[in-house]
């Protein structure tokens, strides 16, 4: 794994949304895997300005984002298609047909994930898979304990999870407790991975995912199997290195 320190959460947007602005560059009809959380909001940010400043063209981009609540309306304040919405898509001239997001109030979710495992393959699989870090590891909503060899699947999310997306909701019963989430082996299959982490409540995780051994109780440290990850994280993130 390669990883990058940068000063601050301004630097790593940055650095963060030239690398995705490098692989639209060199490949127009990219496939880009797409995280939610606090985290990449800064790198959205910059990729609207250089969408509408520099002419960064998503018209022929396909995305895939990681993982959606379960039993939240596509439209609820705190769906990560809403969140997805607000902070990107309608920004930026991407297709809409050609953004995809896992629907967490499918009827059917089994075959809702095995649906969305078949729409990245028929894409081509993904070029470019922007993560964050939960604070105990996760991925996506791949908790501690998830397979190697997992796909996009309902997952039961941990309670540090839940309490610490409380923040997002008026009280902590109002967090789903449920979601859909590409797995472990979706995300390893994505051709580059690129992983974002700031501040001091993710040094713990950054930790054992680079200096740990790899193992399902981090599910981050799993991405040491994969030939093409950068890790970009500010000087809080990286304090325990
Ligand atoms: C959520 C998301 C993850 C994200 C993580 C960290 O639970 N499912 O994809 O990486 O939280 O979020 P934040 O960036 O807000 O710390």
């Amino acid at each position: 794994m390669k990883w990058l320190i940068v000063e601050d959460y301004e630097k790593l947007s940055r650095e963060a949304a030239r690398l995705v602005a490098v692989q639209v560059a060199a490949k127009p009809a990219s496939v880009l895997g797409l995280a939610t959380g606090s985290t990449p909001l800064g790198m959205y940010k910059e990729l609207t300005r250089l969408n509408r400043e520099e002419g960064l063209d998503f018209s022929q981009i396909t995305t895939f984002n990681l993982d959606e609540y379960v039993g939240l309306a596509a439209d609820h304040s705190q769906s990560y298609r809403t969140y997805m919405r607000d902070h990107f898509f309608q920004h930026v001239n991407l297709s809409a047909e050609k953004t995809h997001i896992p629907s967490g109030d499918a009827s059917d979710l089994d075959e809702e994930c095995s649906r969305y495992e078949e729409a990245i393959a028929a894409a081509g699989g993904i070029d470019i898979q922007i993560l964050g870090i939960g604070g105990n590891g996760h991925i996506g909503f791949n908790e501690p304990g998830s397979p190697v060899d997992s796909r996009t699947r309902v997952v039961q999310l941990a309670a540090r999870t839940i309490e610490d997306n409380a923040r997002f909701f008026a009280s902590v019963e109002e967090v789903p407790t449920k979601a859909v989430s590409m797995g472990i082996q979706t995300i390893l299959n994505a051709r580059r991975i690129v992983l974002l982490a700031s501040g001091a409540s993710k040094a713990e995780a950054i930790q054992l995912m680079l200096e740990g051994e790899k193992t399902p109780e981090v599910p981050a440290s799993l991405l040491q199997q994969h030939p093409d990850v950068t890790v970009i994280m500010d000087r809080q993130a990286a304090s325990r290195l």
